[in-house]
């Protein structure tokens, strides 16, 4: 029910390599990179999570050819905005100017997927005819600079898209296998409550990678083959693929038994690491920008991330 009218994204100015990260910590390049497929990210030193979800934003927004007061619904994907309450969307809607429903959605890294589904919904239903995603996590927020085994692995950034009524996504498919070990990051509770008995945690995430990488494999190539049956294609059929970017062997192994050209499958994550739920929408701006997409090529999304959620969606590229 809905076609990609726009896309936007703004990544923090600075950028730490791998060799910036072995000079506090005991890794290196060559394990990062051959483990991972990273060689930088970006970090937020002076910037507002806000003002990068907001650029990216407005970049969608004049990229569909649209003003704020023309959007019915803006859904932000993210773990931690830089408030709590308002939402990042409610953030977002204040600096384009628009009175539209405003809400966040933290579904980990498959977070845009679940919204690009919410939208669709909308859309279905005559609630709304474009609706400004957006994207924006702040990773280096989350992680512990301690533990090398994690905080090599992300970065931070944020994207958008405006997606409007009309023809483009083909289908759409989510997931959660419920796991609260596997990835977790605990909330600060009782940090001011004279009642509150809870554990006192700090805001860090804590991940067994060895589970997450079987997890991913495993529900990336059952998301694929689900999503391409229910658009009725064969993964041979779609022109670009657009993997959540957590690690590029994760990427060949889940799509290795598809035998997929590898020049369809788009990769970002040399530059940016993994920024969760920004991760595809930063992928996606990056190659519409330089013109990759042709009308009527089918794109597909396919992510997964804690929870565990994961997801697919496929979309022809019908942009004016
Ligand atoms: O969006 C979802 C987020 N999560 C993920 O995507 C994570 C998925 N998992 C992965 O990407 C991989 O499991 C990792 C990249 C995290 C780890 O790769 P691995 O090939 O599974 O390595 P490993 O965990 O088996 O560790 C091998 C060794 C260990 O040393 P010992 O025990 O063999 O002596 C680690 O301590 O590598 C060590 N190690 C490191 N060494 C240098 C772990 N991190 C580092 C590091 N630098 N940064």
């Amino acid at each position: 029910m809905f076609y990609i009218a726009g896309t936007g994204s703004a990544l923090p100015e600075k950028v730490v390599t791998n060799d910036d990260l072995a000079k506090f910590l005991d890794t290196s390049d060559e394990w990062i990179y051959t483990r991972t497929g990273i060689r930088s990210r970006h970090v937020i030193t002076h910037e507002r999570l806000n003002d990068l979800a907001i650029a990216s934003a407005k970049q969608a927004l004049a990229d569909a050819g649209i003003a704020g007061s023309d959007v019915d619904l803006i859904i932000c994907a993210t773990m931690r905005g830089d408030t709590f309450t308002p939402s990042l969307a409610c953030c977002v809607g204040e600096a384009i100017c628009s009175r539209a429903p405003a809400f966040d959605v933290n579904a980990a890294c498959v977070g845009v997927l679940y919204c690009m589904e919410i939208a669709d919904s909308f859309i279905a239903a005559g609630k709304a005819k474009n609706v400004l995603i957006v994207s924006a996590e702040a990773m280096s927020k989350l992680v512990d600079w301690t533990d090398r085994s994690t905080c090599v692995l992300f970065g931070d950034g944020s994207g958008a898209m405006v997606v409007r009524a009309g023809k483009g996504r083909l289908a759409g498919e989510l997931s959660c296998d419920p796991d609260s070990h596997v990835i977790r990051m605990p909330n600060i509770e009782g940090v001011n409550s004279p009642y509150n008995e809870s554990e006192h945690l700090p805001l860090i995430m804590h991940m067994d990678g060895g589970e997450v990488y079987k997890f991913a494999v495993n529900a990336m190539g059952r998301n694929i083959e689900e999503v391409c049956a229910q658009a009725n294609l064969t993964p041979a059929d779609i022109d670009w693929y657009l993997p959540h970017q957590a690690n590029v062997r994760i990427i060949d192994a889940s799509l290795k038994k598809f035998r997929i050209d590898k020049s369809k499958v788009l990769l970002n994550i040399s530059g940016c690491g993994n920024m969760s739920a920004t991760s595809i929408m930063v992928l996606l701006d990056e190659y519409a920008k330089k013109g990759t997409f042709k009308k009527g090529d089918k794109l597909l999304f396919v992510a997964f991330g804690a929870g565990l959620t994961s997801g697919a969606v496929i979309v022809e590229w019908n942009k004016d």
